[in-house]
């Protein structure tokens, strides 16, 4: 019914900033319109003429599609939503954590700065702001005498927490964008000095991470409250606002160094954490080439190593570029069984192969090889494929907190960035007097061969802990081009369920010709070889999941799978930005 209404009525449904002045446009952002922290809602489509912003929360779009009205371009937009879901989203939004951006550079576009790429002469970029293990990390430290895994160790404390990335990337991304920074920083410092309301979903997010506050905090954030977080609470972060002031006076040293790495050191010894300052010092963010293949007749550019989407979600694309997907039916048993076992197949050489390629020599030409792909998909049972018969983790979707972000500008400039603490909450420390949360990255590595880690993923020593190496990821920011301009900027968050999203929302919209609303919003499924079970969100049809079944799959259902964002760029060059109707995610353009 949503599906059919959304069709009918996109900008009714998606129910905010209805233009008066040109029935056609939705989702639009006036010139004048000032930012408002105690008074949205979140608009769902933005089908708009000069650009548009699409994040997990709806302040961060309209503090990006303002800079945008601003003169600033789609690096400056996205830089300033990065900054802002570091306030309004903190579940997820951070400057203690890490991420990638993948971003396209339009033609003569005047923004250029080709120097600061891999390939001087691409227009496609990679950016890697990955969290980094400390130097004193070792392979086996989160392992008690006997050899064991400690529980929780990896995941929540100090301990868990990798050397931040994402200022540095901001700085890095900053090369690209055109406003000063300070202009870019500001509105994130206003929205944490003077606080916004908070949504039912933050506040469910809140309270549901109150116990672990109050453990693992050395000092008592503001997020600890004594009664009930609820929807219409102000949310004040006056410790990120001083924060965010000195790295808009200090540039990325008002991070990595100063009053900012002396809180984060102090914290640190504290809780018992390795992170020194030689590890903040010398954290620096990398441009990589991008990895670039053809689906069909577009160009997909997404992440490289060490995230895992380069490889899996290529893999995947290929193995089924030339299978009659689209007379097999959207979400048929047929189609299911086909992407389910390709699914299979890429994870389990995710789960071997695949790190940080600066530390572990992955063989990614063999694992992308039209060859080997061939080879792979010869391996495709008529019936359910099975997995090694190993005890591995249970997905758990509470844990998914990544967050994802998609801008397009008017001249035609995209960026797509994926940005994460892991967890939500990343390891439920905030830096006492700092007031940011720090990740949970280390969890990320294989912590020990076969072990799973908080998303069921198993890995082997190409994922080991060393120091100074990035851990693997499936953040999968991605940007399809169409002989060279942008068509599709995509993403979501949701842990291992990333790769596969993007994969589904790829061929939903490329072969099925689904609606972005539908690609988006329909009911997803996820395989990740171990454990060997499809995931279903609730709605995939039940006579499908029963002939899946009879097939010999073990289907589970789960709570919601990603948060995916597109912006797509219509043939009469409209831009249609959706977000996901899964969580606050708002779509705003003008
Ligand atoms: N922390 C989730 C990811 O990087 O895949």
């Amino acid at each position: 019914m949503r599906q059919t209404l959304s069709r009918l009525f996109p900008c009714a449904v998606a129910g905010l900033f209805l233009s008066v002045t040109n029935l056609l446009l939705c989702g639009s952002l006036t010139a004048q319109q000032a930012l408002t922290p105690y008074s949205y809602s979140s608009p769902k489509k933005a089908l708009v003429t000069h650009g548009a912003v699409v994040s997990a929360h709806p302040l961060a779009s309209q503090v990006g599609v303002s800079i945008l009205q601003q003169g600033g371009n789609a690096f400056d937009a996205a830089i300033a939503t990065q900054l802002a879901l570091a306030v309004v989203y903190p579940v997820a939004g951070n400057i203690g954590g890490g991420g990638f951006m993948v971003a396209h550079l339009a033609k003569n576009a005047a923004t250029q700065s080709k120097s600061a790429a891999a390939d001087p002469n691409s227009r496609e970029i990679a950016l890697d702001f990955r969290e980094k293990a400390p130097a004193s990390a070792t392979r086996d430290m989160y392992l008690d005498a006997a050899g064991n895994p400690v529980a929780g160790l990896s995941e929540n404390g100090h301990l868990a927490s990798g050397i931040p990335g994402t200022i540095a990337g901001i700085f890095a991304e900053l090369k690209y964008a055109k406003l000063p920074f300070a202009k870019l920083i500001q509105p994130a410092i206003d929205l944490a000095e003077n606080g916004f309301v908070i949504t039912a979903e933050e506040a469910r997010n809140l309270n549901s991470a109150q116990g672990a506050f109050k453990n693992f905090n050395t000092v008592q954030p503001v997020f600890v409250k004594a009664v009930d977080w609820k929807k219409g609470d102000t949310l004040v972060q006056k410790d990120l606002a001083k924060t965010l002031r000195l790295i808009r006076n200090n540039g990325a040293k008002g991070f990595y160094e100063g009053e900012t790495a002396r809180l984060i050191l102090e914290e640190m010894r504290r809780g018992k954490g390795i992170i020194t300052a030689a590890d903040l010092q010398g954290y620096h963010a990398v441009v990589r080439n991008p990895a670039v293949f053809s689906y069909k007749n577009y160009s997909i550019v997404t992440m490289p190593l060490p995230s895992s989407g380069g490889v899996v979600l290529q893999q995947m694309l290929k193995m089924v570029e030339d299978q009659p997907l689209a007379a097999d039916g959207f979400e048929s048993v047929k189609t299911i069984h086909l992407m389910t076992e390709v699914e299979r197949l890429a994870y389990a050489d995710r789960a071997q192969y695949l790190g940080d390629r600066d530390f572990y020599a992955v063989p990614v030409d063999t694992l992308v090889s039209p060859a080997y792909i061939h080879s792979r998909l010869a391996q495709i049972p008529a019936r359910a494929g099975k997995s090694r018969d190993i005890k591995a983790g249970v997905l758990s979707p509470a844990s998914e907190e990544t967050t994802h972000l998609d801008v397009i500008d008017a001249k035609g400039n995209a960026v797509s960035i994926t940005t994460t603490l892991n967890g939500g909450f990343g390891n439920k420390v905030v830096v006492g007097g700092a007031g940011f949360f720090l990740n949970n990255e280390m969890d990320d590595f294989s912590i020990k061969p076969g072990v799973p880690n908080m998303y069921g993923a198993v890995g082997t020593e190409a994922n080991s802990i060393v120091p100074g190496k990035r851990m693997l990821s499936s953040m999968s920011p991605t940007i399809v081009l169409d002989k060279g301009k942008v068509y599709l900027v995509v993403g979501t968050p949701g842990g291992t369920t990333i790769t596969t999203s993007v994969f589904q929302t790829l061929v939903d919209i490329l072969d099925f010709g689904l609606s972005t609303d539908d690609a988006v919003n329909l009911p997803k499924f996820h395989h990740q070889w171990l454990p060997d079970v499809i995931y279903v969100e609730p709605g995939l049809s039940i006579a499908v999941q029963d002939s899946l079944k009879v097939m010999g799959y073990t289907v589970a259902q789960r709570g919601s799978i990603g948060r995916t964002e597109v912006i797509k760029v219509l043939p009469d060059q409209h831009i249609e930005a959706v977000a996901d109707s899964r969580g606050d995610d708002a779509a705003v353009g003008y």
